[in-house]
């Protein structure tokens, strides 16, 4: 099993989102953001539901993982039905599945522990991601189920929306309960500019959609580092 944790020991990690990818070029676009420097490829799964959005399926996690077998391939789950959809994309190669905690009831046969443990016994890891609205209460309960947390500053549903920084506080929260082992993921609005405030605030997993697939190849290797703090 490859994990999350040790895949590569590089902190920040930085997770390029292929939502704002060139969906007609997704191969080439997906081996640029990895070769320079993207750590791992980050899958936005909406649903038409759970977000009035409709994006992707198992089959482009299969495509994926068979061009690039060595690639982390971090699924983000905003769908309704996530115990439903979770099996499948771990079928289909993926390393790690966060879905939402407003999607799950807290406790039982699928909710948070009952679901991340399938995710666990599937071979891969698990994460828990909330709303900017969702206060981090609804969590906290749960943040020693997962092994990650996936900090929203964006209203799920499209790249390209404006950070929204009134989330940091949820994550100095969480920074201080985590275990080391355990890793903190921030998602939306985050661009070079505006990189250090997630990183500082705790973040140790950032996802940069059009921040990295907006700007042509030659410039990619820059914008990952300027995301990780390196140069730039
Ligand atoms: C939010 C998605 C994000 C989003 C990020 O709907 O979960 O991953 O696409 O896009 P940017 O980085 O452009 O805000
Ligand atoms: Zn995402």
């Amino acid at each position: 099993m490859r994990t999350l944790f040790t895949h590569p020991p590089r902190m920040p990690l930085i997770a390029p989102s292929i939502l704002s990818a060139d969906f007609a070029r997704m191969g080439q676009e997906c081996e640029s953001v990895l070769r320079a420097g993207g750590d791992l490829l980050h899958l936005d799964v909406m649903d038409g539901h759970f977000v009035p959005n409709l994006t992707m399926g198992p089959d482009m996690c299969r495509s994926l993982r068979h061009a690039l077998p060595d690639a982390f391939l971090d699924v983000h789950l905003m769908v309704t039905d996530p115990a439903l959809h979770a099996p499948k994309f771990i079928e289909a190669g993926a390393n790690h599945i966060t879905f939402h905690v407003e999607a799950v009831p807290a406790e039982g046969k699928g909710g948070v522990a009952d679901l991340a443990g399938r995710i666990r016994e599937m071979g891969a890891t698990a994460g828990l991601a909330l709303n900017p609205e969702t206060p981090v209460q609804a969590v906290q309960p749960h943040s020693a189920e997962v092994d990650l947390v996936l900090v929203m500053s964006v209203h799920p549903g499209s790249s390209g929306q404006a950070f929204m920084p009134e989330v940091l506080e949820k994550v100095r929260v969480l920074e201080d309960e985590m275990l080391p082992t355990q890793r903190l993921e921030m998602d939306g609005g985050i661009k070079p500019e505006n990189a250090r405030l997630a990183r500082e605030a705790g973040c140790d997993v950032i996802v940069a959609a059009s921040a990295v697939f907006g700007v042509p190849q030659s410039r990619r290797a820059d914008v990952i580092a300027a995301l990780r703090g390196n140069g730039a």
